[in-house]
């Protein structure tokens, strides 16, 4: 839980940690190498930690010092991983592909469904497919099996980035050349593309819709350092939006975040931009925004939920349409406990400004909706007591040391 007294601007400076979304499939692709692999920039999360359970319990050794997290995977040994660990983290579905790549087999629970609604993995399947693998499913276990992929030319029907990531992994030791079309273009599937690089592997056009794997027998042993978090960045902006203040945001890279910096400055933050940090400033009353999520370059689905924290308190309705999530409002009756209003309809929320919020009993509903409450609940007048917080440790490093360091009262309670 944590107790949050809110109502003061922010002032200071905040260093973004690495990508959460990046170091997730840089994790899973060091099975690959069956080698060393140093990752350098691993955030301390939940997520990160239930990642590196799986690669231990596939055999591998993994030594952590700080933001470097070393993994050795010469000695994997198996190719299943069970209900327990997949359910951990939605995102575990991302070792489908080098589990596959590397043993020929890979057997799984199937993820299911999350907070932000059914996540299918069709797409991840027939992919694989496509690339020769055999696929049952029986009793909730996926079984994937085949000698040797064979590179294909893919036409992803929607640029699901997990769906994009597990192929370019499993494609890496295919036979001949494998062509993603209609990939995701998010900065993260170009940083595991560049991690595959530093390991050997012939890779190109990530960051683009149409991605060329060349299917190679061996990688090398790789030092790679993750790039920084745009989301966690994001976050940043919309919490002196909310707020208001002035705030350096260290360490992050402004050209991802185009999307997001041209509706905040319409509704009224300063953001000053240079190659690796952003000055935010903001005085308390802002304009309203219309905001619509999109696949990369578009404005990302992960920020929304903290855009429309900011957008409770302004003069004006702004309007949110979400693209990518059926269930991705699910933290709004808990941004009208504070007193913020409005109204869902589908995948479109409307967000009437009012002139303050005030402090409640909240709780995080997922990782993102419950980062937009923790930002309310920092820009509301008035204590707020925030519950299940194991949601923000999934995605964000050392919440409240960061929050304090820009002038946020919080604390936690265990
Ligand atoms: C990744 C991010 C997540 C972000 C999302 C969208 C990671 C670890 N997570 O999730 O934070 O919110 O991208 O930017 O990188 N879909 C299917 N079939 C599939 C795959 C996806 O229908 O086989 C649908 C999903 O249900 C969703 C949409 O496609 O509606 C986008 O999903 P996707 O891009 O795959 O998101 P993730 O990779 O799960």
């Amino acid at each position: 839980m944590l107790l949050v007294e809110g109502g003061r601007a922010l002032f200071g400076e905040v260093v973004i940690s690495g990508a959460k979304n990046s170091v997730l499939p840089i994790l899973a692709a060091t099975l690959l190498n069956a080698g060393e692999s140093v990752i350098h920039n691993c955030p301390d999360l939940r997520d990160v930690s239930s990642a590196i359970e799986i690669l231990r319990y596939l055999g591998c050794s993994v030594r952590r010092e700080g933001g470097t997290v070393t993994v050795n995977s010469s000695g994997m040994f198996r190719c299943d991983i069970p209900q327990e660990l997949m359910q951990k983290m939605r995102s575990s579905v991302i070792f489908l592909g080098p589990v596959l790549a590397r043993c020929g087999k890979a057997v799984f629970s199937a993820p299911g469904g999350c907070e932000l609604g059914p996540r299918p993995i069709d797409m991840h399947l027939s992919g694989l497919e496509q690339l020769g693998a055999d696929i049952r499913e029986h009793d909730g276990v996926i079984e994937c099996s085949a000698d040797k992929l064979t590179g294909e030319y893919i036409d992803l029907p929607f640029p699901s980035v997990g769906a994009t990531e597990n192929l370019m992994l499993a494609a890496v030791y295919g036979k001949g050349t494998t062509v993603i079309s209609g990939a995701a273009r998010e900065p993260e599937v170009e940083d595991l593309q560049n991690y595959l690089r530093a390991c050997g592997a012939n890779v190109y056009g990530a960051g683009t819709d149409r991605i060329t794997v060349e299917g190679c027998e061996d990688l090398s042993d790789a030092e790679y350092r993750v790039m920084p978090d745009r989301i966690e960045a994001a976050t940043y902006l919309c919490a002196v939006g909310a707020c208001g203040g002035k705030v350096r945001v260290r360490s992050c890279r402004p050209s991802h975040l185009t999307a997001v910096i041209w509706p905040m400055r319409r509704a009224g933050l300063d953001i000053e931009i240079s190659k690796n940090e952003m000055i935010v400033s903001a005085g308390r009353m802002r304009s309203p925004a219309v905001i619509r999520t999109m696949p990369y370059p578009g404005f990302p689905t992960d920020a929304m939920p903290m855009a429309m924290a900011m957008a409770c308190i302004c003069q004006g309705t702004s309007v949110f349409y979400e693209k990518i999530f059926e269930n991705r409002f699910r933290h709004v009756p808990e941004l009208m406990k504070m007193g913020a209003d409005i109204t869902v309809s589908d995948r479109m929320a409307a967000v009437r400004g009012v002139s303050s919020l005030h402090g409640a009993r909240v709780e995080c509903t997922d990782l993102r909706g419950g980062m937009a409450v923790l930002i309310a609940a920092a820009a509301a007048q008035g204590k707020s007591e925030i519950d299940c917080v194991y949601h923000i440790d999934r995605g964000y490093e050392h919440i409240e040391r960061k929050l304090g360091l820009i002038g946020v009262s919080v604390t936690r309670r265990e």
